[in-house]
């Protein structure tokens, strides 16, 4: 008889937008990725080639390379120390790793509803009780404070931001988060920020939670502003040093450390030269929204979206059944993600991602239009 799959396991199940991709076409036109599908800078390239050619890629030091944890430091402008961070493979494992390291069995840890699906998974697997405070989608998806006061118990441990938002491409305002950090303060509340769109903002660059609020954790990565997905690396780094040293060992015992090739490339990514090659990308982002909110201003005037801080989402209001709507428009060949993915505040509105060919875009809007004006 095989072996059962352990209990925990039945608390979570294959993500919907993993479901949504494997049961679309082939051929179908992915606005539902959640990746930027532009190419990783060319100086980043080269120096992959050049490590790959030149160096043995052996394990590193658990927490990271020194080089790069010094490198996250000053993107941080030195606030933390090198032994604040440690250097994970993707934010995903960085997000993974703290809650393994800070939730007991039957803690309760907060994430908004709207939000990135896999922060509810990886509570569950931890053991640990996920509870949602709203953002109103009536008022913009912008934060309901009374629900956030009301959701807080004696069992809070940690509460989950995700700025800017996955998958509103919104920024909360400072407002927002010195109001969280403060309920956060008064109750002994860990924040946990997810910041790894921070560096893909249309308005002003946006503080990092560890400028707000010093008893937190910053989640980021290279996956979005680089397009490095497949380079799986990220990091964890919190100005209390004490904080890194658990979710190092978690990380420890799930990857030992992040690849070599990826950290020295990483280390020039967070240089002066490599943070530059951001704008090309983020030029690329501004095309594609300008046509986008052109496309909707011409040819679905009347359907509202919500108006992004950030790229490459768009939160697009369906007011009807997001998906049935997903489904439709899988079989008609074009993959954007139902709402209700990411929460019940999210139904009756999809996300849709502009990162990608504009050839593709105009063909899938043109697609997404024939649905929404029928
Ligand atoms: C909000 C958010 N956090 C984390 C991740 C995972 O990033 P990484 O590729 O660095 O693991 C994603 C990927 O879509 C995301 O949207």
């Amino acid at each position: 008889m095989l072996l059962k799959q352990a209990d925990r396991m039945h608390s979570v199940q294959k993500s919907i937008i993993r479901q949504i991709f494997e049961a679309a076409q082939g051929k179908a036109i992915n606005l539902g990725l959640g990746e930027i599908q532009f190419d990783m800078p060319q100086l980043l390239r080269n120096r992959a080639a050049d490590v790959a050619l030149n160096e043995n890629c052996r394990y590193t030091e658990n927490a990271g390379m020194k080089e790069f944890r010094d490198q996250v430091a000053v993107y941080y402008n030195n606030e933390i120390e090198s032994e604040g961070v440690c250097i994970t493979c993707g934010a995903a494992e960085a997000i993974h790793s703290c809650f393994t390291a800070y939730v007991n069995p039957g803690d309760e840890v907060m994430l908004a509803d709207p939000t990135f699906l896999a922060y509810e998974a990886s509570i569950k697997l931890n053991n640990g009780l996920p509870v949602y405070y709203r953002l109103d989608p009536d008022q913009g998806f912008c934060l309901d404070k009374e629900d956030f006061v009301a959701k807080i118990s004696p069992k809070t441990r940690i509460v989950v931001i995700c700025n800017p938002s996955n998958p509103l491409s919104k920024c909360l305002t400072v407002a927002e988060l010195e109001f969280m950090a403060d309920v956060c303060a008064q109750n002994n509340i860990m924040i946990i920020c997810d910041e790894i769109y921070r560096e893909l903002t249309y308005i002003p660059r946006q503080p990092s939670i560890l400028d707000i609020y010093e008893n937190s954790i910053a989640i980021s990565g290279l996956s979005k502003a680089y397009c490095m997905t497949g380079w799986r690396i990220g990091w964890a780094a919190s100005r209390i040093t004490d904080y890194i040293k658990p979710i190092v060992v978690a990380h420890q015992y799930q990857s030992t450390c992040a690849p070599y090739i990826s950290q020295k490339v990483g280390t020039l990514a967070l240089s002066e030269a490599g943070r530059g090659t951001i704008c090309q990308i983020k030029e690329q982002l501004t095309a594609n929204y300008d046509l986008i909110t052109d496309y909707f201003a011409t040819r679905l005037p009347d359907i509202e979206y919500l108006p992004p801080d950030a790229a490459p989402y768009l939160f697009i209001r369906v007011d009807r059944d997001d998906t049935k709507l997903a489904a439709e428009l899988s079989a008609k060949g074009v993959i954007v993600i139902p709402g209700c993915a990411f929460g019940q505040n999210g139904k009756n509105w999809i996300r849709i991602s502009y990162a990608l060919d504009t050839r593709l875009l105009i063909q899938g809007l043109d697609i997404l239009a024939s649905s929404l004006i029928e």
